[in-house]
């Protein structure tokens, strides 16, 4: 017990001074203060001594998230199991994928007919009723940690569901819970907001504000208008979500996504994304958190422009994230699929690789919500490719509106005025496995399938956690199905939220079956990935290119060998010379020293040196 005691003296010692002078920076208020550092000793005193026992060890090794073999899913549990009961009855699935990071989509209460996917919380403390209760959660979470699987859940503290408590009180004309969100009664201060908030979602609302006819008050409403935004400026918000935030750690969740973290903080004439004091905030979140649960981690939701990303870092004495999406990357890797020219991915990659080894990246290809196009138009314009005809053929590529073109799927968010617009769709319909089923051209499809392995054998040579959408493993398509439902059919982001096809899943025995062929190379490409060091954060990773700019050479090199991917973004065969030879991870085949590698359209090889 005494021990115990000392353990948390120490971490708050470390971290004590920084704290209370950030708090007390933002708010000066020393009873909340107060308030909240008897709360995270209790919330410490409560921690199961399995969790704190984990804390210990990941403490002492602060890297074990970093390694070759972490592999994660991102999954809707009532699409893939129902229930949390029946998610944690398909671990074994999840395990016969390699996996060993969980990440469930929002599962706390939230309004059926107006949740966001989940995303407009009415109560932190509560899961949906039909998914389950918090006990089903803390009980996924102790055997995920049981079959040495980290879980991850959303933390959505930008707002609340209009559906909350505080929502239901402040609409109530309760001022104490007005003054949690942002309410007004003239259109004065919105007005001023609206003159430099640009908008989220612009076809789903007028403006950043939603006009509440019952008592007549504006609400600001970043997102959809039953989401309320919260104001950080007052302590009681800042404080009462800290505690949510300590609750799911203490449930066992050991990687919270900070959902749309850069909306966090508002200030009149300003844009209200990114502001300085976000990172106060999330630096706060994270010393709170290495105060009573140091073993878990924070995942920044930051889906802004490239160099607004990597400042959620933080600095290396004062880090904020521990991990962020990789999301510019994303973007450009489907970008270069359309326009068949790699370059721009190859500055992308440049300046990633230029970042410190200990920022870690999350690798995707697809997730829940639809790609922006968030490209690095500077550089773009320079070749000649201009911002809004540019959006405006990647949206044609891949909704299959041009000749060249064999993605299926939809618009997202498609704006009349600005003619912008995001897409939506999984990884095998944007690859042509939809379009090859329906024309029957066996060709087509295997030319859909090796472009699925070679974008996840790029992703997956990336350092950081590599994480596939549910059901990408298996190369589900789009589901139009949604249209049929009310509340869904106005949000295409539902066009990949569809039911997992175990009926599918089930035939990835089938060597000649898509399932199978997807599945099984996308088995292989993480087992090797897994068994060599050159895919650690340690090695050094370079680009190579050629003069055919649609090839792209990744090269990692570790202490013992050389990692070498070679890609072919062109739906034409392609030869490039190389001479660094190497044995060719998938075939197993040995290379001549000097000799020329020969890719199909969208293919890619990796070839290994030993050093
Ligand atoms: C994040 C989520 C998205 C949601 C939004 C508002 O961007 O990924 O699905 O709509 O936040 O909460």
């Amino acid at each position: 017990m005494r021990k115990e005691k000392e353990i948390y003296e120490q971490r708050l010692k470390k971290h004590l001074d920084e704290l209370k002078w950030l708090y007390m920076e933002l708010y000066d208020a020393p009873d909340r203060f107060e308030e909240l550092c008897a709360a995270m000793e209790r919330v410490y005193c409560e921690r199961k001594a399995s969790l704190k026992a984990m804390d210990l060890e990941r403490e002492a090794d602060p890297e074990w998230f970093k390694g070759n073999d972490m592999l994660g899913m991102m999954i809707y549990t009532n699409l893939f199991g129902g229930t949390l009961k029946g998610t944690e009855g398909h671990l074994d699935y999840l395990k016969s994928c390699g996996v060993n990071y969980v990440h469930l989509m929002p599962l706390m209460e939230s309004p059926k007919d107006r949740s966001d996917g989940g995303y407009a919380v009415a109560d932190f403390r509560k899961v949906q009723p039909e998914l389950g209760t918090v006990k089903d959660l803390e009980h996924l979470a102790h055997s995920c940690h049981k079959e040495g699987m980290s879980l991850c859940l959303d933390f959505v503290m930008n707002h609340t569901s209009e559906d909350h408590e505080w929502a239901k009180r402040a609409r109530a004309g309760e001022k104490e819970y007005q003054d949690r969100y942002f309410f007004y009664d003239s259109w004065d201060i919105p007005g001023e907001y609206e003159k430099t908030v640009p908008q989220v979602f612009p076809t789903t609302a007028p403006g950043n504000f939603t006009w509440l006819e019952d008592c007549r008050q504006y609400v600001l409403t970043t997102f959809y208008p039953y989401q309320w935004d919260l104001d950080y400026r007052n302590p009681v918000v800042f404080n009462e979500m800290m505690y949510n935030f300590l609750f799911f750690a203490n449930l066992g969740i050991d990687v919270i996504r900070i959902d749309a973290v850069p909306y966090i903080w508002k200030e009149l004439g300003t844009s209200c994304r990114n502001l300085p004091k976000v990172h106060t905030i999330v630096r706060m979140m994270r010393m709170i958190g290495e105060i009573v649960c140091p073993g878990i981690l924070l995942l920044g939701e930051v889906v802004m422009e490239p160099e607004k990303v990597a400042p959620y870092f933080g600095t290396v004495e004062k880090p904020e994230c521990h991990m962020l999406y990789n999301v510019t990357t994303m973007a450009t890797i489907w970008h270069t699929v359309a326009v068949q020219d790699a370059r721009l991915l190859r500055k992308q990659l440049d300046a990633v690789y230029r970042l410190p080894k200990t920022y870690t990246f999350l690798n995707y290809l697809r997730c829940h919500d639809d790609i922006g196009w968030g490209l690095d138009y500077d550089q773009l314009e320079n070749w000649e490719m201009m911002q809004v005809p540019h959006k405006k053929y990647l949206n044609d590529f891949y909704t299959g509106k041009v000749w060249e073109s064999f993605s299926r799927g939809e618009l997202y968010n498609d704006d009349p005025v600005t003619k912008d617009a995001r897409f939506c769709g999984t990884t095998a319909s944007m690859c042509g496995v939809e379009q090859a089923l329906e024309t029957g051209d066996e060709e087509a499809m295997e030319r859909a399938v090796r472009l699925d392995l070679t974008l996840h054998a790029f992703m997956l040579q990336q350092a950081g956690i590599p994480v596939i959408y549910s059901g990408d493993e298996i190369g589900q398509l789009n589901d139009y199905s949604y249209k049929k439902e009310p509340e869904k059919a106005a949000d295409s982001r539902y066009v990949h939220r569809s039911s997992f096809r175990w009926d599918l899943a089930g035939r990835t025995e089938e060597a000649h079956t898509v399932q199978g062929r997807i599945f099984k190379g996308l088995r292989k490409l993480e087992t090797i990935r897994g068994n060599h060091e050159a895919f650690t954060a340690r090695a050094r990773a370079e680009t190579i290119g050629w003069e055919d700019p649609s090839v792209l050479g990744i090269m990692r090199t570790g202490e013992s060998e050389r990692i070498t991917g070679i890609y072919n973004f062109s739906r034409s065969e392609k030869t490039v010379s190389w001479i660094g030879g190497g044995k060719d991870l998938i075939t197993g085949e040995d290379g001549a020293k000097e000799r020329t590698v020969t890719l199909k359209p969208y293919g890619f090889i990796w070839l290994r040196e030993e050093l």
